[in-house]
């Protein structure tokens, strides 16, 4: 049966996209971030996940104000990389997998987790960010993804707890599909950065670092955190935060920290990234 061997979350900060696509890693200001996923990058070449079910969130390239799914899964067989205003990052497209993909939708659903099903859509820096800083820049990316989609741009989003528990949802999804998987599960958006107002360019590290040693080691505490804090403490698009609570259910009691990496600053955003195994039952 599939399985759920590993959580990891981190950042989407569209400029290190453009880093990457433009040549700019070695400059002094991106070392340091390229260098935090060092470690990751060897660690997937590793664990050569088949699938990774990618919680992330879509900036109004697929999905605008005419339509504003809380949750929504990809079940296409490929999805393009978006362009958000400089033409679609060089990246190759994702491939589906779409067998699990509407699986993982009828599971979760037939739990009382309606999902909305996405058969065509693009995808943005929220997800193809991820996938260059875990795989870096190959000519085909060397896992199929199922996207799953999470409205945080545009108020209300879910609380922390609902997504907690659709993580949880998606765990019984994939450990009840018959084939030999190996499936990771990332969480990504954050850390604390606010993009717009009086308070643009916030960043709040004690928070940050807080909320990093709390999704180990304290969950339950992250559960009941209210959207309001999010935005005190971590600034307006801090609210991202809320989709790495999906990893972190689908992980269940007592995972094990593998790797951490906090840097300040990269754009307008701290980077965070964990790397997470769930306990073996
Ligand atoms: C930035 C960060 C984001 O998460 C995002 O979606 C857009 C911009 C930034 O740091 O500039
Ligand atoms: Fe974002």
């Amino acid at each position: 049966m599939a399985r759920i061997t590993s959580g990891i979350c981190t950042s989407h900060i569209p400029a290190v996209g453009a880093a990457l696509d433009n040549g700019k890693t070695e400059q002094d200001y991106w070392k340091p971030v390229f260098a935090g996923f060092e470690w990751v990058k060897a660690f997937e070449q590793a664990e050569k996940p088949d699938v990774v079910v990618l919680i992330y969130n879509d900036h109004a390239s697929a999905f605008d104000m005419k339509v504003i799914p809380t949750f929504a899964i990809g079940c296409g067989e490929a999805f393009a990389p978006a362009d958000e205003g400089w033409g679609p990052r060089p990246v190759p497209v994702v491939e589906g997998h779409p067998d699990l993909a509407w699986h993982i939708a009828q599971s979760c659903i037939l739990d009382e987790f309606d999902l909305t099903i996405i058969n065509e859509m693009k995808v943005d820096h929220g997800l193809t960010v991820p996938m260059s800083l875990m795989f870096g820049q190959p000519a085909a990316w060397p896992v199929k993804v199922v996207p799953v989609a999470v409205n945080v741009v545009t108020y209300p989003p879910p609380t922390g707890n609902r997504c907690w528990a659709l993580g949880e949802a998606i765990r019984r999804a994939v450990e009840s599909y018959p084939e030999d998987l190996n499936v990771q599960i990332w969480g990504t958006g954050g850390m604390s950065h606010q993009l717009q107002g009086a308070r643009a360019g916030l960043i709040n590290q004690t928070w940050d670092k807080a909320f990093l040693d709390k999704l180990t080691a304290d969950p339950a505490s992250l559960r009941r955190t209210q959207h309001i804090e999010y935005l005190r403490e971590a600034g307006s698009e801090g609210i991202e935060l809320v989709m790495w609570l999906i990893m972190r259910g689908a992980l269940g009691a007592d995972p094990q920290e593998l790797h951490r990496f906090y840097h300040v600053p990269a754009s307008n955003t701290a980077v965070g990234h964990i790397v997470l195994r769930p306990a073996v039952d």
